[in-house]
């Protein structure tokens, strides 16, 4: 698949986890538990195990459910193959196969009586048919609402419902792109750089941002000290203003934000990895095409979260001496 397109496998693969999650789950528990096939003080919600069992009673006894068709172990053999694409992250599959999946949890929900919850998920899986909806969108369709959205005030927080719903798409696929792409490469540069090996999968994109830092601001006499020192602490802010959830930064930033951490890529030649964050800030750019209405209070005060005054003074003063201390960050790499 191409980089969309997987994007696209990866949103419809959450909205599949939390149909599990929020429906089939619950469902399969409530009924094995009324069928005595589960300990019924367990609050295990295994669609696995549930799925498993239901599949082996109805292999004994063609009258196991209410209402038995010849379709049903077709159906929950599909069932539990979605299950396991989503648990397992079988993007391909989940492309290819996301409406028959869909289609098997609906009828497992009617085999075991869970008529209400079949229509809630009948209708999502027609919002997704009709391309009334993207995944996003299901995901995005119920949310709790900060009180700062629409109070027609005239502050920084008057953020409109499309402004804030716009700010938290892109929170949400900067995220993605920062755990998928920009982290992964961080890491793999800095286990390169100090000759170790990965022992943990800790990716604390920050603190690999702030040791790239250190390593530029430690080369004073390079021609390409200042600019890249400048391409670092942009992309460290973007990934301070999407963890802190600064909206108004992430609406007026997000591209530079992106394209920095494109920058920080290559300037650790990873070109694979640059290429990509190239092409999710090309798609990201495509699918966030709505204007912003209204203008956005910028804030400028973007360097209260992690001030890099300390190593600052090394670029802009030579002489300065290092004091002995660090910033103490939560949590330091080897
Ligand atoms: C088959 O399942 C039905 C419904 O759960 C039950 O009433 C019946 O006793 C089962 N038959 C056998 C042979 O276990």
């Amino acid at each position: 698949m191409s980089m969309p397109e997987e994007n696209d496998a990866i949103d419809m693969c959450y909205v599949l986890f939390c149909i599990l999650s929020l429906h089939l789950g619950p469902a399969l528990w409530n009924f094995v538990s009324k069928k005595l096939l589960n300990d019924p003080k367990s609050i295990v919600v295994d669609s696995y195990e549930f799925i498993k069992t239901l599949i082996d009673r109805r292999t004994a006894n063609s009258t196991f459910f209410t209402t038995n068709k010849p379709s049903d172990l077709t159906q929950l053999d599909i069932a539990q193959k979605g299950r396991l694409a989503v648990a397992h992250g079988y993007f391909d599959e989940v492309a290819l196969n996301w409406a028959s999946y869909l289609l098997s949890w609906i009828e497992l929900l009617k085999m075991i009586d869970a008529h209400t919850t079949a229509g809630t998920v009948q209708q999502i899986y027609d919002e997704l048919i009709s391309g009334s909806k993207t995944p996003m969108d299901i995901v995005l369709a119920s949310f709790t609402k900060p009180n700062f959205v629409n109070q027609g005030l005239k502050k920084e927080s008057d953020l409109t419902r499309a402004q804030y719903l716009k700010a938290i798409r892109i929170k949400l696929a900067l995220y993605k792109c920062m755990v998928k792409h920009l982290g992964p490469a961080l890491r793999s540069e800095h286990l390169r750089r100090k000759g170790a090996v990965r022992t943990n999968s800790e990716i604390d994109c920050q603190n690999l941002l702030f040791d790239l830092l250190e390593e530029w601001l430690l080369q004073p006499q390079h021609a390409d000290m200042t600019t890249n020192v400048k391409i670092i602490e942009t992309a460290k802010d973007g990934r301070n203003i999407v963890c802190h959830a600064n909206l108004p930064l992430i609406l007026t930033d997000w591209e530079a934000t992106l394209l920095s951490w494109e920058k920080v890529c290559r300037l650790i030649t990873n070109v694979n990895t640059a290429n990509t964050i190239r092409d999710v800030y090309i798609d990201l750019k495509s699918r966030i095409d709505l204007p912003l209405p209204g203008t956005i209070w910028r804030s400028t005060a973007q360097s209260k979260y992690f001030a890099n005054l300390v190593r600052r003074q090394v670029v802009l003063n030579p002489t300065w001496r290092r004091p002995n201390f660090k910033i103490t960050l939560t949590k330091k790499p080897l």
